[in-house]
């Protein structure tokens, strides 16, 4: 027998037996549960290349021969293990290994100089250990050898009590290098001036040590960095200006030093890349340059716990992507720019301990991402504004300490907050619970002017129910769930005539968009409303058997996350459908226009309407109905960002039974399961481009049976469309990209990235923030959470999806998680 790869998963411990396939070349067990020892006959393959562990329960030493019996070892992979004892130096004798990563295990003593042996390491992890670099010979230690590796690109080792002084001599080191991380090290000394010689290098951390002196000049020269980490420090002087020089650099993390002066002005040259600035918690003083709100696509900016001053710019509102800003701490003076009602994804700020002044602008209400405001210790005054209700997600509020005045509100996020967001503010009133006296009530003159439209108001509500209670029993139909209420306009028959003066004789200005099967046009009727008009295409044959039968039932479809079909037109050729309109459009532009963005917790809420809208449609109304042709443009967003899905039972409407096959190529290529895309080649097909997919897809030859046979659209081909858009949402990445050829899909390309535990190679870079960010990894988790479930939504075999049930329950799950992780 003559096995050369053995994948196992695999808990217990690993059989020494191993050890006795002579031939093997590749021993892949990592992210498994196996615990004991490692069986020392694997250190005696000498066909071995591959030993991947990592990520496992083992314990144990490693034995002091270990590299001796190993000459084609290339990749060692043992992290994340609880593995002790020293590393053996005969580790070196393994001259093949490309790649020796022991990160996050318990191995303690100096690290051997031999390593330096090792001529063709390209990575090189022992980071979260307990290893020292072993200084009584300073000629032979670590440090000093380290520049024999020429093709090193990664050096991994914080976390480590290294104990040492940074004494490395770096422009020793080789061009190649690229990765630095020698976080909490306890390492002394200055940072070496030459450090401006690695010239390809991404990342540098040597954040939490003790490291003294300036901040090197010579760092300028770093032309590829992206993560510049030296915080928790004991730097000191100025931040040098050749940092702005650095036009790749991510993150710049300062913070937790004794930094002195100004914040350098041409920090703003960093616009392109920038994402992360900390420089909180140092010396700075000074005014903040006009020029940081230039930083237009920066997502965190704390500059907390320094000694800055002056005014707070207007231009603070051009910082349109921000996510979590911190100026808390400083002597800034003067009022808060109303310009910050710009900053849509704003989920975290706080100007606190400042002399700011004047009201908070009402516009706050504008702020929908909140979830924690921090006001307090400032001389803030005038009320609080009442729009500040309609920050559904504010979690965290504190206004004490201020000067503030008038009633405190009630909804929205006041009904769970307590005395402690308001203390000491003396003009305050409202209810008891936050500990304020109660506001004196209006002259009882006045109740009139309340107390009458509240009578016209409920008869009129009571009027409009008996009135929809009868249009129901008419249609015969039965009750369906109403998750909640939104107001909608009420089911009205219009005529073409005025379809026709509402879209000004369907004008191409009032175009939406055109689909697969017609336009969709903008119209205003002449009383107001708003609406979206789909005219169908009648080129479609055979479709249209019972439009009036299937539009009565589409239109009393309801749910808070399905487009609202208000009312149907069906006269001689002309068939068209009324829907609510949605003034902020699809999330197909959200995703892929320059001008707009979203945040992590929109896209999840999103995905979580549309989950919400299809389960809804397979499970709780009375007749299953399939989406058919679920994709971005067709999810469609309201005022406040609630997603609403469009175009489901459009298969109905074009008459169930045998016109199901043609429903089936309004399907969009790309979001369709494998099967559906299939089936086509059996149906004559309105797409010539067809064609060439399913050439594609004959891979998947053995689910025809599935739909050819049964000749119906299951649900699960939703779930399937559903996983697809989910991938896409938080990737950014169509299933139609070119990137995607051959084998490669969205699909498999998100799966691998799961399988390599490297989710932030393919999640849209927008909602990463930065590695070094402490949120980043909740942010990973919680991604990879999605993808993992975008791919289960996609697994090949359609009994093996799960269902629209489940996603919800896994989405909301993710959401409570998330949001409880990163606030
Ligand atoms: C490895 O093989 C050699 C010779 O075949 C043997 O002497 C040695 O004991 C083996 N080592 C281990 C750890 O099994
Ligand atoms: C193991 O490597 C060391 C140098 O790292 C060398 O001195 C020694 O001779 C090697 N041993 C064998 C058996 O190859
Ligand atoms: C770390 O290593 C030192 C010796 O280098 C030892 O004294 C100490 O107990 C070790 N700590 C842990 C947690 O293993
Ligand atoms: C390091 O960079 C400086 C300035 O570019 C250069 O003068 C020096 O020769 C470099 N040192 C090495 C060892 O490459
Ligand atoms: C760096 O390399 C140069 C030339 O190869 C050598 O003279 C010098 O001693 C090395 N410095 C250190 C600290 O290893
Ligand atoms: C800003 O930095 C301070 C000090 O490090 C920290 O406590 C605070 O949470 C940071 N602010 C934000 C918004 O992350
Ligand atoms: C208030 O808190 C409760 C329990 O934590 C939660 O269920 C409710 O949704 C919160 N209400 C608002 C308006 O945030
Ligand atoms: C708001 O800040 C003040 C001090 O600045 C503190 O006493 C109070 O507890 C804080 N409120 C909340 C809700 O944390």
């Amino acid at each position: 027998m003559t096995i050369k790869v053995l994948i196992l998963i695999l808990a217990g411990t690993i059989p020494h037996e191993i050890g006795h396939l002579p031939s093997l070349e590749r021993l892949s067990l990592g992210i498994n549960n196996l615990s004991g020892l490692i069986p020392s006959s694997i250190f005696n393959i000498s066909t071995i290349t591959l030993i991947d562990l990592h990520d496992n329960q083992l314990s144990g030493t490693l034995p002091a021969n270990i590299g001796l019996g190993l000459p084609n070892l290339q990749f060692f992979f043992i992290g994340g293990n609880k593995l002790s004892g020293v590393l053996p130096k005969s580790i070196s004798n393994a001259s093949q290994l490309i790649r020796l990563e022991l990160g996050q295990n318990l191995f303690s003593g100096f690290i051997p100089s031999e390593l330096c042996a090792l001529a063709n390491l390209y990575r090189l992890a022992l980071h979260q250990n307990n290893l020292t670099i072993d200084t009584s010979i300073p000629e032979v230690n670590f440090f000093s050898c380290l520049a024999n590796l020429k093709d090193l690109s990664t050096l991994a080792l914080s976390h480590n009590p290294l104990n040492a002084k940074l004494s490395v001599s770096f422009s020793n080191l080789s061009a190649s290098l690229e990765f630095i991380y020698l976080g909490d090290c306890n390492m002394r000394g200055n940072i070496p001036n030459d450090i401006g010689n690695l010239s390809n290098l991404t990342l540098l951390d040597l954040a939490e040590n003790k490291l003294s002196g300036p901040v090197p000049t010579s760092m300028g020269r770093l032309q590829n960095v992206q993560i510049l980490d030296v915080h928790g420090n004991k730097l000191q002087g100025h931040i040098p200006d050749e940092l702005c020089q650095l036009i790749h650099l991510n993150e710049l993390s300062l913070y937790g030093n004794q930094l002195t002066g100004a914040i350098p002005a041409c920090l703003g040259d960093l616009n392109a890349a920038l994402r992360g600035l900390f420089l909180q918690s140092n010396l700075l003083t000074s005014t903040i340059p006009s020029t940081l709100w230039g930083l237009s696509d920066i997502l965190h900016l704390n500059l907390s716990s320094n000694s800055l001053v002056g005014p707070l710019s207007e231009g603070f509102g051009n910082l349109k992507v921000v996510i979590d800003v911190d100026l808390s701490n400083n002597q800034l003076s003067g009022s808060i720019p109303s310009s910050i009602q710009s900053l849509q994804n704003l989920v975290n700020l706080s100007l606190a301990s400042n002399n700011l002044e004047g009201p908070i602008p009402s516009s706050f209400g504008n702020l929908l991402s909140l979830v924690r405001l921090d006001l307090s210790q400032n001389n803030l005054s005038g009320m609080i504004p009442k729009s500040l209700e309609a920050l559904s997600y504010l979690k965290y509020l504190n206004l004490s300490f201020n000067k503030l005045q008038g009633e405190i509100p009630t909804g929205g996020p006041f009904t769970n907050l307590s005395a402690q967001s308001f203390v000491s503010n003396r003009g305050l009133c409202g209810v008891s619970r936050f500990h304020v006296q109660p506001c004196k009530r209006k002259s009882d003159t006045s109740i009139l002017k309340y107390v009458i439209p509240g009578i016209l108001s409920a008869m009129l509500l009571v009027i409009s129910i008996i009135w929809l209670v009868m249009l129901r029993r008419k249609k015969n139909v039965e009750a369906t769930i109403e998750t909640t209420y939104l107001p909608q306009p009420l089911y009205r028959r219009v005529s073409y005539q005025e379809l026709l003066s509402a879209t000004n004789g369907f004008n191409v200005s009032n175009l939406l968009g055109t689909g697969s099967f017609g336009s969709v046009y903008k119209g205003t009727f002449s009383d107001g409303v708003d609406v979206a008009i789909k005219v169908f295409n009648l080129e479609t044959e055979g479709a249209f058997t019972s439009f009036d039968v299937e539009c009565d039932m589409l239109s009393n479809i309801r749910h808070r996350n399905l487009i609202k079909v208000i009312s149907c037109c069906n006269q001689n050729d002309f068939k068209a459908l009324i829907l609510n309109y949605m003034p902020n459009g699809n999330l197909e532009k959200w995703l892929y226009s320059q001008n707009y963005s979203l945040n992590m917790l929109q896209r999840l809420d999103i995905m979580i309407n549309v989950a919400s809208a299809l389960e809804y449609l397979h499970h709780d109304y009375e007749t299953p109905i399939v989406h058919c042709d679920l994709k971005p443009s067709n999810i469609l967003l309201d005022d406040d960002m609630v997603a609403h899905v469009a175009d489901f039972g459009i298969a109905k409407l074009l008459g169930g039974g045998d016109s199901m096959t043609q429903t089936m190529t309004l399907a969009t290529i790309g979001y369709m399961a494998p099967g559906d895309v299939l089936l086509l080649v059996y149906v004559s097909t309105l797409y010539v481009m067809i064609n060439v997919v399913v050439l594609k897809n004959l891979f998947y030859i053995s689910y025809i049976a599935e739909y050819g046979t049964e000749g119906i659209v299951t649900r699960r081909g939703d779930v399937y469309s559903f996983g697809i858009v989910l991938m896409e949402t938080f990737t950014r990445r169509k299933p139609t990209d070119e990137m995607f050829v051959g084998e490669m899909s969205l699909k498999q390309w998100v799966a691998n990235s799961l399988f390599a535990d490297a989710i932030v190679e393919v999640v849209d870079t927008n909602l990463l923030g930065t590695q070094k960010d402490p949120k980043f990894v909740s942010y990973n988790v919680c991604l990879s959470s999605i993808m993992r479930l975008g791919v289960a939504c996609c697994v090949e075999t359609p009994e093996e999806r799960i269902n629209m049930q489940e996603a919800v329950a896994t989405l909301n799950k993710i959401k409570t998680e998330y949001v409880k992780e990163v606030w």
